[in-house]
């Protein structure tokens, strides 16, 4: 079975991330959604929140499967029996941050690869910042999100 893993933060999950999983689950058979914990970046959902979120964004592609995780990346990975982690790149300042981050994953692990995937160009710009900010300050976030994260946003914020 090719198992491909794709972390991230996803505070929240945004219509492109969702792209990007989408578009794995036609070429792996199993697609790991992996939600970082990145206590770091203090996200505004929990990590349960976040794991739920991406459950119910994907729960139409029947081959994915949604873990939290703390540790390092490479060993959920070799837990999980995945030999492939997946990223998006949507500019090249995401290439310039991606690049080390999957030189150092496989020095620690060389047994596995990282592959990248672009999302649709509208997706380009977006990013969970961006529309948390939007979403607090009142603004149309239907574009970018799923309906289930916009009131899920709604209700964090309170309005
Ligand atoms: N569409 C829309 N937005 C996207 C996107 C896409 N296709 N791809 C990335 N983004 C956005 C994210 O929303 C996020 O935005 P934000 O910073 O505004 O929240 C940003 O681009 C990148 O963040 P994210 O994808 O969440 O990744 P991250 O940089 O927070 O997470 C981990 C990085 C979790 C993969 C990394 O820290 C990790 O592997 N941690 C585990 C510990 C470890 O193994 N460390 C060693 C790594 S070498």
């Amino acid at each position: 079975m090719r198992k491909i893993i794709y972390p991230g933060t996803f505070d929240p999950i945004t219509r492109g991330h969702a792209d990007l999983i989408e578009r794995a689950s036609k070429m792996f058979d199993c697609v790991i959604i992996a939600v970082a914990a990145s206590d770091k970046k203090q996200p505004l959902f929990s990590l349960d929140e976040r794991v739920a979120l991406v459950q119910q964004v994907t729960a139409d592609i029947a081959n994915t499967k949604v873990l939290g995780f703390s540790g390092l990346l490479v060993d959920l990975a070799k837990k999980q029996g995945a030999s492939v982690l997946l990223r998006g790149l949507r500019t090249m300042k995401d290439f310039e941050y991606e690049l080390p981050m999957a030189n150092m994953n496989r020095m620690l692990a060389p047994e596995i690869d990282s592959i990248f995937l672009m999302p649709y160009e509208q997706h380009s710009y977006t990013s969970s910042t961006i529309v948390r900010e939007i979403a607090q300050l009142k603004g149309d976030i239907s574009g970018f999100v799923h309906p289930v994260v916009a009131k899920a946003l709604q209700d964090k914020l309170g309005y």
